[in-house]
């Protein structure tokens, strides 16, 4: 046992501060966060939490969606129906689809919020610009999925937000007609649409997401903590 133990984890017992330092930095899932961070810079007020609300939404929509794609097909004859079936048949699929839609709105409320946040605290500065950068992305890619998932349900909100929103693509003045084309798979909302909007909204951003969260993370921890107020003491 012991022996099985220590494959797994390689430090002792974290009761002195060598031993907790391993277990920090040994572990997959604790090597994020530094060692040692000082009072100041984990208290409420400094990030309200917002960067990690963020991230903490889009868990939840992996793993709700998810399951929601168990139930769901991207055809026209099956998507509305699959969503009655959600509401009327599937154990606690109301709750389900309800928990991915109101975190879809929750995030991106808060990825506003922590952009505001980043924005007052003035952390967009030097060394954080690229970080910015990167967050302008998982902005981008936070509209997106919203925007990609509104069609799913094939309901006429639906139906005619994609419209409106291909429309708007297509005033684009030369390139607006094969934008269009192209979001759309076809000249009208359509079978093409729904797969494509599907692919997208399933696969293609959330993938890309879940990489530049783990870079935006990743350049948190390399850039250093801010202070909103110069530190008078190391507490
Ligand atoms: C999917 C969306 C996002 C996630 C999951 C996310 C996550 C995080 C986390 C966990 C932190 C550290 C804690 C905090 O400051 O709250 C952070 C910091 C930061 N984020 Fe984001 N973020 C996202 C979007 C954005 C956007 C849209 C921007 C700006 C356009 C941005 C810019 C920054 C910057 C510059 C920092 C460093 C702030 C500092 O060091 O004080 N992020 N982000």
């Amino acid at each position: 046992m012991n022996r099985v133990f220590r494959s797994i984890v390689r430090h002792g017992f974290p009761d002195t501060n060598r031993n907790r330092s391993l277990a920090v930095f040994t572990n997959f899932f604790l090597h994020i966060h530094p060692v040692k961070a000082r009072l100041r810079a984990i208290r409420l007020t400094q990030t309200w939490y917002l960067g990690g609300l963020s991230a903490a939404t889009f868990f939840i929509l992996t793993v709700t969606g998810i399951l929601l794609m168990f139930y769901y097909h991207p055809s026209v004859p099956r998507a509305y129906e699959d969503m009655k079936d959600l509401e009327f048949v599937v154990s606690a699929g109301v709750f389900l689809r309800n928990l991915h839609r109101w975190s879809a709105h929750m995030m991106v409320a808060l990825v506003l919020l922590h952009m505001i946040r980043v924005f007052f605290a003035g952390a967009y500065r030097p060394p954080r610009e690229f970080n910015w950068v990167i967050g302008v992305m998982l902005l981008l890619g936070t509209v997106l999925l919203s925007y990609t998932g509104y069609l799913l349900p094939w309901d006429q909100l639906a139906f005619w937000a994609v419209t409106v929103g291909t429309n708007m693509a297509d005033a684009v003045p030369v390139i607006g007609g094969d934008i269009k084309f192209l979001m759309l798979g076809g000249n009208g909302v359509n079978e093409n649409a729904l797969l494509r909007f599907y692919v997208l909204h399933c696969v293609v951003l959330p993938a890309a997401l879940l990489v530049g969260i783990a870079v935006h993370v990743w350049r948190v921890r390399k850039d250093g903590g801010i202070y909103l107020k110069k530190p008078e003491s190391n507490e």
